[in-house]
């Protein structure tokens, strides 16, 4: 580990609390020099450290600065730490963890970003994806290590836990926008784009990549025009808002064993409890053509079952829907 991490990692066990440049030297065995350039590199890098005369350095309770090392200081599951990817910009974190994946990454590969510069979203769409203020993840998974296989159920499977673990860490209530957009305060505040890739000769699914990318305390102002419309975040501006090591620490966890717990059934049961289009009149888009329908149910395969006004019945399992 090179010095700087050893005493972002030191700083981060002891967050809040001022220990002498001297003692961090001897805990993590380098020179009292080397611990101040990396004091000074960290800085440079956005850490909010504080120095004291004869207190020492202190990381600040709120440093809110995403490292590969926070997230780590925060998983509770060791064999985890070797398989978090961390890029403070990137273009891509699903471009990124779709070439480690053909290279033969491990399920559980996590691909995380500070910034995103092209964001991918789903029907070819950019995911605006500012600095400092967002997550953007991209886990890698090996189908045969879930419950389930479908990109479909996993899909709805991510829109799940990640509402719950956000609900969980900021007490706010996070509702599900068919088929999987998060939203809070009639806003969205989380896109989930699911890549797969099928083995050309047996059919079977080799991995799939789940992107997801959050607005935690993102302001508006950042946002274009466009998205400004349909786009919110957890925080508002001012609100203290939540850690984000902690946030993808806790995601990556329960991404990759809550599905343990959770049969099929289960899991759209929880769905469609955090539906907010289930019994709802929404606009349904079809290439150029949009129509009124009422969503009456959504079974196992994650499709909708939709009633037109004219009282037909139908399946409904790709595209886009309005409320
Ligand atoms: C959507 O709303 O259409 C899906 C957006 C998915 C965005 C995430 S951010 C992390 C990952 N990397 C990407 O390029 N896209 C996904």
């Amino acid at each position: 580990m090179k010095t700087k991490d050893k005493v972002l990692a030191f700083l981060e066990k002891n967050k809040g609390t001022y220990i002498s440049g001297t003692k961090i030297a001897e805990a993590i065995e380098v020179s009292r020099n080397s611990v101040w350039k990396a004091i000074k590199q960290l800085e440079l890098d956005g850490f909010e450290i504080d120095a004291i005369t004869n207190k020492g350095y202190c990381l600040s309770e709120n440093s809110d600065q995403l490292s590969a090392i926070g997230i780590i200081e925060n998983i509770s599951i060791p064999e985890l730490n070797n398989q978090i990817i961390f890029y403070d910009v990137i273009d891509s974190t699903n471009k990124r963890a779709k070439e480690l994946a053909a290279e033969g990454a491990i399920h559980g590969t996590l691909v995380v970003a500070n910034e995103q510069t092209d964001g991918k979203g789903r029907y070819g769409r950019s995911f605006e994806s500012p600095k400092n203020t967002g997550v953007y993840m991209s886990l890698i998974i090996r189908p045969q290590e879930l419950t389930y296989n479908e990109p479909t159920t996993v899909t709805a499977y991510a829109a799940v836990v990640v509402s719950n673990v956000i609900e969980e860490l900021t007490g706010k209530k996070i509702g599900i926008k068919w088929v999987n957009d998060l939203f809070y305060n009639e806003k969205k505040i989380c896109g989930i784009l699911t890549e797969a890739v099928t083995d050309f000769e047996s059919g079977q699914i080799e991995w799939i990549v789940l992107g997801i990318g959050l607005n935690i305390s993102t302001s508006d102002t950042v946002f274009s025009e466009e998205v400004k419309q349909k786009a919110g975040s957890i925080f508002k501006e001012n609100e203290i808002s939540i850690n984000r090591n902690k946030l993808v620490a806790t995601l990556l966890e329960e991404l990759l064993t809550a599905h343990k717990e959770l049969s099929i059934t289960d899991l759209m049961a929880r769905y469609k409890e955090k539906s907010i289009v289930l019994n709802k009149n929404v606009m349904i888009q079809q290439g150029q053509e949009s129509y009124k329908v009422k969503v009456i149910d959504i079974d196992d395969q994650g499709q909708l079952i939709i009633e037109t006004q004219s009282g037909n019945r139908k399946k409904f399992s790709s595209g886009e829907i309005r409320i």
